[in-house]
């Protein structure tokens, strides 16, 4: 391993070899198992003596982080990382980040290990990922040695999966917009992040679902933007309880997160009404409406707009994997090079390899069989949940009519918190409409998502969830 020691001139090269390995390895830079450059070698880089670098291993071998093996060089001891004291007089890090990161819950480490009855909302089912096709697709493009894809590329996506998007947006969501439009990004969320970031500055106003969606208001927080949680109704977000000073609207029209409502026609229009009458831009997030088992779609709020004020959202995350980081964003033409430039400036473009195999998948044919194959999955899922939940929890919960994406909402009453405590106890893991709720107006109910259990695994884990309920008295 090439390791990385800079001299500073305060202490003795020895000191200050022996002090850098040290931290690497306490913080797993260098990881344990893992071989250090032979003393001659690190030495001649370093222009220095091969004793003092000699030196240095040996005090870390005496203190336990380096072991030599004959022949074959000297080691990371397996169980180094663990010295975890710093040594005396070594100051302990007191950097922290800024005030605003204090409110934002910790990061979710993944999804594994999943619980016995998966109900958690918002992940797809990823064991029926197109594995095969993805794997030839990735393939072919190694075999060629494509060395275009393995260079900076243009900011704004890779070509061929602009002109899909721009294709896919087209037919499936009657989204009209050319390949130039499209800006591919890293998931829904990074489009959010652009869009805050050439759209708002610290102290505007955005406004937010009530309960929503968290990501977007934490990320809109951290930059300082003040938020706005406006209430949903049957109909969607309330347009009246909009404040008038709101910069940027944050909605789900076409299945809210996490009530699962859709807008009504009505609100559209009213939305986009209110967006002109004050300047303000709409962000519509469709994150999962590939996913309809019955009746039309209403219009995207993007194909409404005669203001050319929606910016619409689209994810690669709940149609194949969230672990892509793909999805797009599709402007009006005033905001394309100032969101273009953001994009570079954010992480300069998303992995261009990813991109091309996405594009090539969908040009074949391949996403859109996807599509059509997970749809049935997850309708049969869909009408099994909303069967049972009213045959057996009548009383109990109340199902919101919904016939789109990903997951079931119902509201209850009582505690749902504590029962959802008590569910997972019990192997059943599942979201209350609490935990998406800004200002506890809705917290009674849960959210049911399908897409991470089986369809011969809901009954038996809505039982046990019923159970639940039934000894803490009804939700
Ligand atoms: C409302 C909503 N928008 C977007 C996403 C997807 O975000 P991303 O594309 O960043 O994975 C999710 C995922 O749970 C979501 O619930």
């Amino acid at each position: 391993m090439d390791v990385h020691i800079e001299f500073s001139g305060g202490r003795g090269h020895r000191d200050e070899i022996y002090r850098q390995l040290r931290a690497a390895i306490l913080d797993g830079r260098i990881r344990e198992g893992e071989s250090l450059p032979p003393t001659r070698e690190l030495a001649r880089r370093l222009a220095i003596s091969r004793t003092t670098v000699s030196a240095a291993y040996d005090r870390l071998t005496a203190e336990g982080f380096l072991a030599a093996k004959v022949g074959s060089g000297t080691f990371v001891r397996v169980g180094a990382g663990r010295h975890l004291t710093p040594p005396p007089g070594e100051p302990v890090a007191s950097l922290r980040g800024t005030a605003v990161w204090d409110d934002v819950p910790r990061a979710p480490r993944g999804f594994a290990p999943s619980p016995e009855f998966d109900f958690r909302a918002g992940v797809p089912d990823v064991s029926r990922f197109p594995f095969a096709a993805w794997r030839r697709l990735v393939a072919a493009q190694v075999r060629i040695s494509n060395a275009d894809l393995m260079t900076y590329a243009d900011p704004g996506g890779h070509p061929a999966l602009r002109e899909a998007i721009a294709r896919h947006v087209g037919v499936s969501r009657d989204v009209r917009a050319a390949p130039a439009d499209v800006l591919v990004t890293s998931g829904a969320q990074q489009a959010l992040d652009l869009v805050a970031r050439v759209l708002l500055k610290p102290g505007d106003v955005a406004a937010v679902e009530d309960p929503g969606y968290p990501p977007p208001r934490l990320l809109l927080h951290t930059l300082g933007v003040r938020t706005a949680a406006v209430p949903v109704d049957s109909e969607g977000l309330v347009v009246d309880a909009l404040p008038d000073d709101c910069r940027v609207v944050y909605v789900t029209p076409s299945h809210q997160y996490p009530l699962g409502v859709s807008m009504s026609l009505a609100r559209r229009l009213e939305l986009l009404a209110w967006a002109e009458r004050h300047d303000a831009a709409i962000v519509e997030d469709d994150y999962d409406t590939e996913f309809r088992y019955t009746g039309r779609p209403l219009e995207p709020l993007y194909s409404l707009d005669t203001g050319r004020r929606v910016l619409y959202v689209g994810s690669f995350s709940k149609v194949l994997s969230p672990a892509l980081r793909l999805g797009f964003l599709v402007a009006p033409p005033s905001l394309r090079d100032v969101l273009t430039k953001a994009k570079y400036l954010t992480d300069w473009h998303s992995a261009a390899p990813a991109q091309a195999v996405l594009a090539e998948f969908i040009d074949e044919g391949g996403f859109a069989a996807h599509i059509r194959r997970m749809r049935r999955e997850y309708q049969t899922r869909h009408d099994l949940v909303a069967a049972i939940l009213k045959r057996d929890f009548a009383g109990m919960l109340d199902v919101i009519p919904s016939s789109v994406g990903l997951h079931l909402s119902a509201f209850g009453h009582g505690d749902s918190a504590a029962v959802r405590r008590a569910a997972r106890q019990a192997g059943v893991t599942l979201y209350s409409l609490g935990d998406f709720a800004v200002e506890k107006r809705t917290t009674a109910g849960f959210v049911f998502g399908y897409g991470a259990i089986a369809a011969d695994r809901i009954e038996a884990g809505l039982c046990r969830l019923r159970e639940v309920m039934a000894d803490k008295g009804g939700d």
